[in-house]
């Protein structure tokens, strides 16, 4: 049986970090709450030229790169990203033009911070119907453009980049071996953020007219009421840390494995003591659960595609390792992965 296989990784980071102690003068806040609360100790912010769909451009290259795989061998492009520079044309399409993949057809899907999962098992579909496609799944987001930076209670939590994979056919065992996706549309309330397009207006600044990041300069509003982030933080982490739980146990009972199985858990960065709780659940050691949240926060759907990318360029993934990967979004939408890598 033919199952999609990650055959080069590839991410793409904004320059400008944003630590704790800057966000202290933006609002009031501290490191000790935010490292205390989320493990994240900065976050990058786009700047000129950092669009979504650059940042997903350069991280498809760089996947590309290492798969030895030419723009022009890709048949379809899936963005996963809820921040797209325009509604219309896709982000997807975007990075088609930028990479030059004339011969894909490309879309976005949006599915939060789940959008890059949902996007694998799309292409492992594929894949098993045409298993000689290469295809590129990206996650990708500026959420910079959506926070609110006067609530401290969301913009300490997010940031932007893209990690992107490019997926093609193994029949040697490796690959997805089982997945497990949902949805509740009943949620949708408690992690929302309505409305227009995501542009950071840094991204089109000339770089001496950008200067530094200056929260005022994205159009804070004066009311609290633009189409920003919102989120009942404490709801959404309970009902993160059950659904993720229960899809987790449902894709190891498909795989046949268990917790202990796992060689690594490479999961979306939302909040470190979810994954801690994931990992002590499972019987998975904390080593063993890939983390960045700290360097780069909450990216939404990039955060799965960049913890894979780093955790592969950093030589941590072998052959055949067991690989379990899991995320949970606005939607709500969740699901988990197993790979055989
Ligand atoms: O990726 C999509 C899915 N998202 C998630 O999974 C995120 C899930 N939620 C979380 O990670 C956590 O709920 C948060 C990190 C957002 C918040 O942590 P918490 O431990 O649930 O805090 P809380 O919302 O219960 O707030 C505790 C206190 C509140 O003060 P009072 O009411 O107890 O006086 C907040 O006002 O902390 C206060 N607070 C802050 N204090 C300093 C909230 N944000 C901040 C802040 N700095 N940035």
């Amino acid at each position: 049986m033919f199952r999609a296989v990650i055959e080069g990784t590839g991410s793409c980071l904004p320059e400008y970090k944003l630590t704790n102690d800057k966000l202290e003068k933006l609002v009031e806040t501290s490191d000790e709450w935010i490292t205390s609360r989320t493990g994240i100790g900065c976050r990058r912010i786009a700047g000129p030229g950092e669009g979504t769909s650059k940042l997903s451009a350069e991280a498809a290259r760089r996947a590309m790169d290492m798969a030895g795989v030419a723009a022009e061998d890709i048949s379809m492009i899936i963005v996963g990203t809820i921040t797209s520079e325009m509604t219309m044309p896709s982000c997807a399409c975007m990075v088609q033009k930028e990479i030059g993949a004339v011969n894909a057809y490309a879309f976005d899907i949006s599915a939060a911070c789940s959008g890059f999962i949902y996007g694998l098992e799309l292409a492992d579909k594929m894949i098993k119907a045409e298993p000689e496609k290469k295809i590129l799944v990206i996650g990708a987001e500026n959420l910079s453009a959506r926070v609110n930076w006067r609530d401290r209670n969301t913009c300490v939590l997010f940031g932007d980049g893209a990690g992107a994979a490019v997926i093609g056919a193994d029949e040697s065992g490796r690959g997805l071996l089982a997945s497990k996706l949902f949805s509740d549309g009943r949620l949708g309330d408690l992690l929302y953020m309505d409305s227009a397009p995501s542009m950071n207006p840094y991204i089109n600044m000339d770089p001496a007219e950008a200067g530094d990041f200056d929260p005022a300069r994205l159009g804070c509003p004066l009311d609290d009421e633009g189409s920003y982030i919102k989120m009942a933080g404490r709801e959404v982490f309970k009902n993160a840390v059950l659904a993720m739980e229960n899809s987790v146990d449902q894709v190891l009972d498909e795989a046949g494995v268990s917790g202990r199985d796992i060689d690594w858990i490479i999961p979306h960065q939302a909040n470190i003591r979810i994954l801690h709780n994931l990992g002590e659940r499972l019987g998975v050691p904390q080593e063993k659960i890939f983390i960045n949240i700290h360097k780069y926060g909450n990216t939404s759907a990039a955060t799965v595609p960049i913890a894979f990318d780093e955790a592969n360029r950093g030589g941590l993934l072998k052959s055949g390792d067991l690989i379990l990967t899991c995320a949970f979004g606005g939607g709500f939408t969740w699901g988990a992965e197993i790979i055989r890598w």
